[in-house]
């Protein structure tokens, strides 16, 4: 296993091109299950969970090429298998989105019971609703989802709270539902909206897609198609945070600000000056401690819960006390206790974290848990005093194309090397 290594202290200065996002890109390849042809996938960042998602598509029968550094081309004409194992869902749980297409491309799925993760219990009970709905039998055995469609017919189907894997679930079963679906309290994040352009580029015909409510008219047939996913916009939040708690000044490039308003709006609150222009994102803190905030995590197009454990990050040295408010998942604090290891001042209730800014922060040996927690340790590294050391970092694999690489250039002394207390 590897960990990185930080010498904090250094301000983030330059250019940071922002990567393909893996939340758009993961459903993308899923949706190549809904209709046997060839697709080429592009703006795919090279991740740990593509990886994974390209295994699974070769499992049940297609084949995926890296055509160069960020263009899959995918073959699904030979797809036949319609089983998810365990081995490759509990590696990661959004291969669950495969239960959609295969129900569409299929009329089958057998998809392992996704597990939770560290963050949460992650139930798919809504998705199994919502099928159900649309007239699948849903049979759960031996650990294994199997879920089975005479036909699919058109069906209203009322979401209890808002689900992003649910609605790209959704989505993707009901582009050959017979008749009309509607999709009510359905997810609007991007990778939502994003995965609708490209079932519709591939000839469904879907509308409201970005809003609460998404109509579907079944078609007989679709035809593959060449796509190119949008741009990561957490990995983007993540550079605008690390620039605040580094006092720096950044270009981010190839980014939609768009769709991460509520993060710039927050940062600029903190006192961070951060302007838009098209496509591109420049920020600065030159204030030498962000003013603290309040952040309460809820569905697009507020504050996204991907980004909270890195404002926790920028918070422990602000000037004041921050409430942060988790209200997506049920376990998504673990970074607080690493972070008081940094010295910060944080005390957890219930699923709210108070955070006290103190002056500085010190370097420490500290262990990530999950995607984003492990981005927010390295988000305190860099601006801790001393040396700190990130175990684990296999999480921050999964999420960030070359995050250490995209850092150095920023002008951050991390390096990455073998973690000889966790063996191989
Ligand atoms: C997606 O997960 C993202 N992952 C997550 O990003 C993100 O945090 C999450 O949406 C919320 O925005 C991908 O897109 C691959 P949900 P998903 O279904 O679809 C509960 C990252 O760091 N729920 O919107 O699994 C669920 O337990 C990852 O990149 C049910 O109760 O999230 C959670 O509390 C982490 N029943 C809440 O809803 C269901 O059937 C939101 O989950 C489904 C969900």
């Amino acid at each position: 296993m590897d960990k990185f290594i930080i010498e904090g202290g250094e301000r983030l200065k330059g250019k940071v091109r922002i990567s393909g996002s893996k939340n758009a890109v993961l459903p993308a390849l899923a949706a190549t299950l809904l209709q046997r042809g060839k697709y080429s996938i592009g703006n795919v960042p090279r991740l740990m969970d593509v990886t994974t998602m390209m295994q699974l598509l070769d499992l049940l029968g297609a084949r995926c090429v890296w055509r160069d550094e960020h263009t899959i081309d995918i073959d699904t004409t030979g797809v036949e298998n319609h089983v998810a194992p365990y081995e490759l869902v509990k590696k990661m749980r959004a291969s669950v989105l495969a239960l959609g297409a295969l129900i569409g491309g299929l009329r089958k799925a057998t998809v392992s019971y996704p597990g939770g993760c560290a963050i949460g219990e992650r139930p798919i009970d809504l998705h199994l609703k919502g099928l159900s709905a649309l007239g699948c039998d849903v049979a759960i055995r031996e650990g294994y989802v199997d879920v089975t469609a005479k036909k699919l017919k058109g069906a209203r189907i009322v979401f209890d709270s808002v689900t992003v894997g649910g609605t790209e679930n959704l989505l993707m079963a009901a582009v050959f539902a017979k008749g009309e679906t509607l999709i009510e309290n359905a997810a609007r994040e991007p990778e939502v909206v994003d995965l609708a352009r490209m079932l519709k580029k591939m000839g469904a015909r879907i509308e409201g897609e970005g809003t609460a409510v998404i109509r579907i008219l079944g078609v007989g047939e679709l035809n593959p198609c060449a796509w190119d996913v949008i741009e990561d916009r957490i990995e983007a939040g993540t550079f605008l945070a690390a620039c605040g708690m580094t006092r720096g000044s950044i270009v981010l490039e190839n980014c939609v600000p768009e769709h991460i308003k509520a993060v710039i709006d927050k940062l600029t609150e903190t006192g961070m000056e951060i302007h838009c222009d098209g496509r591109t994102i420049k920020a600065s803190m030159s204030k030498r401690r962000p003013l603290a905030v309040d952040i309460r995590t809820v569905p697009y197009p507020g504050f996204p819960t991907d980004m909270q454990a890195q404002l926790m990050a920028s918070m422990t040295t602000s000037k004041g006390v921050s409430a942060i408010t988790e209200t997506i998942f049920e376990n998504r604090m673990m970074h607080a206790a690493e972070l008081r290891r940094m010295g910060a001042d944080i005390r957890v209730v219930g699923n709210t974290a108070i955070v006290h800014g103190v002056e500085s922060i010190s370097g420490a040996k500290v262990m990530a848990t999950d995607l984003r927690a492990s981005a927010s340790l390295i988000i305190a590294g860099l601006a801790a005093y001393g040396k700190t050391e990130v175990s684990r970092i296999y999480h921050i694999d999964r999420g960030y194309e070359r995050i250490e690489e995209k850092l150095k250039n920023l002008g951050a002394r991390i390096e990455r090397v073998k973690d000889e207390n966790m063996g191989a």
